[in-house]
């Protein structure tokens, strides 16, 4: 929305939510998320186009465009748990609409969402007979969280799917006129409501795919002594391949990949399409084996214990340049190491408090320390396990020294130059490569 305030002067730009803390958070110097350029930006235009309120009742009634962006987690519940989408929030806000809405609107599906929820909605928002007409319109989100603002301000495409009636042409037109402030034409694609529900869960499919297959091949190249990075170099020159989201590593986290291909694979069982539905949830699988894989990889080089064992987890966030863990391959990894008994000290420039509170009962376990230099003394093991590029630059000659003999790394982002660790003393896994050991042979 601030990406929108800032292109569009002309509209005027209110995001509400219910919670109070957050609402204060996003008026205030301290954004409640960290996101490279989103401060400076909110500060451009806020109290100026963009605005933020919990007074959703008065906005509703306000506005002539809503974009609905409610969370819409896998249900925990009941039929579809462990899988399905679940909508409560969805259709409370648009029941809320109704309620609060005086005049026409247009209600835009910003939240990933199961295909065909649109016409639920168009049910709820069409069932009081007020006269006053909804057109919903589907517009997914594809942007990536450490690269949000480049991505909405230079997005790949924009995808808008409303009803190919008149009415619904004509709310697809109001939202393609706000892209239009700054996206070329040609950028900007509209479809079929459904065609745009299902194109973005199939997109993070597609995008997930490729991460579980160079990791199913990371875990063949350390049986062959291929190098992952050369074979994903060697296939992302095809251009039909292409290079981009190859780079194998302990798995894929974030709220979106696992929870949109569970929600899709729910979608084909529900029209019976078995075949097709355990087809996209090995893509799952074969995450949650990568990072199982990790982890006993660590256990088995460490002499097989790290019981009472110091190990340092280098990153907690889901990646790079984001404070968020929401599935974090390095939560996952920090809970595999304290069921082990390990002690487990965990550094972050950005994600330390989010980890914290994710980890939940865990985390009085854990040691917290935005020092990584700190967090390395006395330690048996490194275990990188988010890309912050700070990581890369450490002195490593330093952390060494301060380490219990021998010392290991595990480089689940493969983003540090191994040789030269090795030359150092450490000894050396990373991943789909030749482990790198000092040990006597
Ligand atoms: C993803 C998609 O990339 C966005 O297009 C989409 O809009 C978004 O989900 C969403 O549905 O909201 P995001 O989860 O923010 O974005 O981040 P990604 O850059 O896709 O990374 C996801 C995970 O895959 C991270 O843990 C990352 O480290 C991992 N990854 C990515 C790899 O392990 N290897 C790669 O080559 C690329």
């Amino acid at each position: 929305m601030a990406v929108i305030a800032s292109n569009c002067p002309q509209h005027r730009v209110v995001v509400v939510d219910i919670n109070e803390a957050r609402i204060a958070a996003w008026q205030s110097d301290q954004l409640p998320i960290y996101e490279p350029g989103l401060e400076e930006l909110v500060r451009r235009v806020r109290n100026k186009n963009l605005f933020f309120s919990t007074e959703i009742s008065r906005n509703i009634a306000e506005a002539d465009i809503i974009f609905v962006s409610v969370n819409t987690p896998t249900k925990t519940f009941g039929q579809g748990a462990g899988r399905a989408a679940d909508l409560q929030y969805w259709e409370t806000t648009a029941r809320q609409i109704l309620e609060n809405s005086d005049s026409p609107k247009v209600v835009v599906e910003k939240s990933t969402l199961p295909v065909r929820t649109a016409e639920a909605m168009e049910r709820i928002l069409r069932s009081n007979g007020n006269g006053h007409h909804f057109e919903v319109v589907s517009n997914p989100e594809f942007l990536a969280e450490g690269t949000a603002i480049r991505d909405m301000q230079q997005p790949d495409r924009v995808l808008i799917g409303g009803r190919e009636t008149p009415s619904g042409q004509r709310a697809v037109q109001a939202i393609v006129d706000i892209y239009s402030q700054w996206v070329p034409n040609e950028r900007i694609i509209t479809t079929n409501l459904w065609s745009a529900e299902l194109s973005k869960l199939v997109a993070n499919a597609f995008l997930a795919q490729r991460i579980s297959s160079i990791n199913a091949i990371s875990a063949l190249c350390e049986k062959t002594e291929a190098d992952v990075t050369e074979v994903a170099h060697a296939i992302g020159m095809d251009s039909r391949i292409g290079a981009k989201f190859l780079r194998a590593g302990v798995g894929f986290g974030g709220s979106c990949f696992k929870k949109d291909i569970l929600n899709l694979v729910y979608l084909c069982e529900h029209y019976g399409l078995q075949e097709v539905a355990a087809y996209w949830e090995q893509v799952v699988r074969m995450n949650e084996y990568q990072q199982a894989r990790f982890v006993s990889n660590m256990i088995s080089s460490m002499f097989n214990t790290v019981a009472g064992k110091r190990v340092a987890i280098f990153g907690a966030a889901f990646k790079a340049n984001t404070s968020d863990t929401r599935e974090s391959p390095a939560l996952d990894v920090c809970r595999a190491l304290l069921e082990e008994h390990a002690d487990v000290v965990m550094t972050d420039p950005h994600a330390l408090d989010m980890a914290r509170a994710d980890l939940g009962d865990l985390a009085q376990q854990v040691t917290f320390e935005p020092d990584p230099h700190q967090a390395a003394k006395g330690a048996h093991a490194l275990a990188i396990l988010t890309e912050w590029p700070d990581f890369a630059q450490l002195d490593y000659q330093a952390l060494y020294k301060s380490m219990v003999k021998p010392a290991f790394i595990f480089d689940g982002r493969n983003i540090l130059q191994h040789q030269k660790l090795h030359a150092i003393g450490f000894n050396v896994y990373a991943i789909g490569k030749p482990p790198l050991t000092n040990f006597a042979k």
